[in-house]
């Protein structure tokens, strides 16, 4: 929820994958940088309009957490890939940071890179001008740049000293694959439809799911999702590359 990863500040990951739009956004074709309003609300800003349109849906975002998912994105050109080292390939290729733990991970180092998304446009800021001269990696990059704004918030720079090291800087690597354990979990969890279970005392409408069975605060909301075995859809190909993991 918090927009400090958009170039001009203004438009956090929520703003297109919000749960009350059920991790979307409501309309046909996004609005990020240069957008005012939240979902079916949100229009463009007549006074700071975007350079373009996002030219894709939003998708909703539950599920991704499952191993089935081997790809992102409409296209899957983010995907896992067992020939490359870095085991995912991704429209970069070598101008990718290396170190993302997960396909999820790669897939967050993308929207604050696109100046319709999240960067803005030339010249608007600090983020969107290494964007648009190249410049992710190293000294002045993007990357780098966002990153060096989470370090300064003495709170974000706390949850990371135990993970990285108190005196060793965050990377952005470090920040992705935060923003993908959380929605990692978020996305098994699934929308509630109906009353839910509650016990006869509970007057709350919420159904914690698995946390019912087990008491453990880390299972709330976590659904059994299908196995394998189950989803006949999954072609061959999909089966066979996690089957080797
Ligand atoms: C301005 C709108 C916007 C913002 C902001 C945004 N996204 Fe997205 N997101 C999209 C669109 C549009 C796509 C589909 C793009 C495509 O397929 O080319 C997408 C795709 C995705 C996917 C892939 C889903 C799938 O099924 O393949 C994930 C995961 C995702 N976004 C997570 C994030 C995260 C994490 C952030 C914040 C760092 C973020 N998004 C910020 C609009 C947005």
């Amino acid at each position: 929820m918090d927009p400090i990863l958009s170039g001009s500040k203004s438009v956090s990951c929520a703003t297109c994958h919000h749960p009350r739009f059920n991790t979307a956004d409501g309309i046909s074709l996004g609005i990020g940088d240069g957008g005012v309003g939240l979902g079916t609300e949100r229009v463009i800003d007549a006074a700071n309009p975007p350079e373009k349109r996002i030219p894709r849906n939003a998708p909703a975002l539950f599920n991704l957490g499952a191993a089935e998912f081997v790809s992102c994105f409409h296209d899957g050109r983010l995907e896992v890939d067992k020939t490359r080292a870095s085991r995912i390939r991704t429209p970069l290729g070598g101008e990718m940071e290396n170190g993302v733990a997960t396909l999820l991970s790669a897939q967050t180092m993308f929207p604050v890179l696109s100046a319709a998304e999240m960067a803005g446009y030339f010249s608007e800021n600090d983020v969107s001008k290494a964007v648009r001269q190249g410049v992710l990696t190293g000294p002045g990059g993007a990357w780098v740049i966002l990153v060096k704004r989470i370090e300064k918030i003495p709170e974000y720079r706390a949850r990371f000293d135990p993970i990285v090291g108190a005196d060793d800087p965050i990377h952005f690597t470090d920040t992705s694959d935060a923003i993908a354990a959380c929605s990692k979990r978020i996305m098994i969890s699934m929308p509630q439809i109906g009353p839910g279970k509650a016990t006869e005392f509970e007057r709350h409408q919420g159904d914690e799911g698995r946390m019912r069975v087990t008491g453990d605060p880390a299972d709330a909301y976590a659904f059994r999702t299908p196995s394998l075995r189950n989803v006949a859809h999954i072609t061959p190909m999909v089966i066979a590359v996690l089957m080797e993991r």
